[in-house]
């Protein structure tokens, strides 16, 4: 399968987020990453469900939204109404993980599962069976701009291992230099922020990327 390219906004200027999103789909994006943090769960605070609707409403892009908050279950259904199309929250964030999953299904969207790099796999192992997608990070989630780490590549093998066949997703420090390892780990979707914004010629990263076999 091609990597599926999922920007995060995280980098865009937030004062002119609709033209950030327009750009990203006319050079080949495949969905729009969307980071909401709240300052709890995370040491940043960003967005909430308005820029979540008001993005999805002037994209066809797949909106994924990945949520940095404490006890996500307050809000995922309120986010698929806004237009998630894939909600993510933190294992580490939630209290009933089962709990939330099924609200975000019952809601309409697709569930996925993320994981800081200090939390081993274990902890979504039970899950496995019923979650669209599982978010690996590889930075500590909070910040746009950090360094790959590594440990991430092990993760996404012992996923199989255990026999998930969800999507995986990676987030973090992701770049043209570490895809190729991550495509060989069998990743399915790769969030890229500073890589894709600061990249002299974006749609030509994305054309790369998708090319990878
Ligand atoms: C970090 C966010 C990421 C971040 C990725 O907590 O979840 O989505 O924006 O940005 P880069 O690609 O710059 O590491
Ligand atoms: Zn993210």
């Amino acid at each position: 399968m091609k990597t599926v390219i999922s920007p995060s906004i995280l980098s865009a200027d937030f004062a002119d987020m609709g033209n950030a999103v327009r750009r990203l789909e006319q050079c080949g994006a495949d969905w729009v990453h969307c980071d909401v943090m709240d300052g709890v769960f995370v040491p940043n605070i960003t967005f909430g469900q308005k820029m979540v609707s008001d993005i999805s409403g002037l994209t066809d892009l797949v909106t994924d939204v990945h949520l940095m908050i404490t006890e996500p279950i307050r809000y995922v259904e309120e986010f698929v109404r806004c237009g998630a199309d894939i909600v993510t929250f933190h294992v580490e964030a939630a209290q009933s993980v089962a709990q939330t999953i099924a609200a975000i299904k019952k809601a309409g969207a697709k569930a996925g599962l993320a994981l800081k790099p200090a939390t081993p796999v274990d902890a979504v192992a039970p899950f496995i069976d019923g979650l669209d997608m599982i978010l690996v990070m590889s930075v500590e989630p909070g910040f746009g701009g950090q360094k790959f780490n590594p440990i991430v590549l092990d993760k996404l093998r012992q996923l199989r291992a255990i026999g998930y066949t969800g999507l995986t997703e990676v987030d973090g420090g992701v770049s043209l230099s570490n895809l190729p390892l991550l495509h060989e780990c069998g990743l399915d979707v790769a969030v890229m922020g500073t890589a894709l914004f600061k990249s002299a010629n974006p749609a030509e990263d994305i054309a790369k990327i998708h090319q990878m076999r």
